[in-house]
């Protein structure tokens, strides 16, 4: 796939018809806004040790590297990923997008895209992956929020390069103001796309309230005993 990119993410563009993983084309002697892209990966990851499946041509699988200053969380980068990812599926289909908490990006209660943020180091190699023309029958089953791509949403095809150049400006935005900012820089963008605020939750097994994402990133949980304030891991919900 050879887009048009026009910022400053995307030099140099690394692009495989095939590989394993782009997480593993890119490493810290790259400069900040490398990109790697493969139309198909044979060992995609996802967070919490889980793979990550698309039949060949049909999904954007992107990796940057970044190089947050030391006094911001790294942690952090899944939700500006997440968010540049929510917006950019917007702006191609027309809906309302939110963000599932931490990283997944939700269309129509069904998900979309994810973001996985992994240190190398000293650097950031963000990677995330988005659903963009699978039909149906072609999306994973048996995971824990039901997959969807833009196209079993839409219920038509989308263009996957002008989606990838508009990710990239999009998280670089993004990026860029979180960098200077910090989370309070891209907050009530986040705050407003915030999918399980108000939804009964369950994490770690105790049962609750999800109320909002906090301004440090952490999610915040009304339970009978008392509120939770999650800094990682899988928060189920339902409906
Ligand atoms: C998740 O929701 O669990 C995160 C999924 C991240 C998938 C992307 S696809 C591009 C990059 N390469 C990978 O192997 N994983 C990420």
């Amino acid at each position: 796939m050879q887009p048009l990119l026009q910022g400053r993410f995307g030099r140099p563009y690394l692009y495989l018809d095939r590989c394993e993983t782009t997480q593993r084309m890119l490493d810290a002697a790259q400069p900040e806004g490398a990109v790697a892209l493969c139309d198909e990966q044979t060992a995609g990851r996802g967070r919490l040790g889980r793979s990550w499946e698309a039949p060949a041509g049909t999904a954007i699988l992107v990796s940057t590297v970044l190089r947050p200053p030391p006094e911001r969380k790294a942690a952090e980068l899944t939700l500006v990923g997440g968010l540049a990812a929510a917006i950019a599926v917007e702006r191609a289909t027309g809906l309302a997008a939110q963000l599932k908490w931490p990283n997944d990006v939700m269309l129509d209660r069904r998900k979309v895209a994810g973001g996985l943020a992994e240190r190398k180091d000293g650097a950031v190699v963000l990677g995330i992956g988005i659903n963009v023309n699978q039909r149906p029958a072609e999306l994973p089953t048996g995971t824990k929020a039901p997959a969807g791509s833009l196209r079993s949403v839409t219920g038509r095809e989308h263009d996957r390069a002008a989606l990838l150049v508009d990710l990239l400006l999009e998280l670089e935005r993004r990026y860029d103001a979180w960098r200077d900012g910090g989370l309070d820089a891209v907050y009530d963008d986040l705050g407003a796309r915030d999918f399980l605020r108000g939804r009964r939750v369950t994490v770690d097994g105790v049962e609750g309230t999800a109320q909002r994402i906090t301004r440090d990133g952490r999610l915040l949980v009304e339970t009978a005993a008392e509120p939770l304030l999650v800094e990682s891991g899988e928060v189920d919900y339902r409906g």
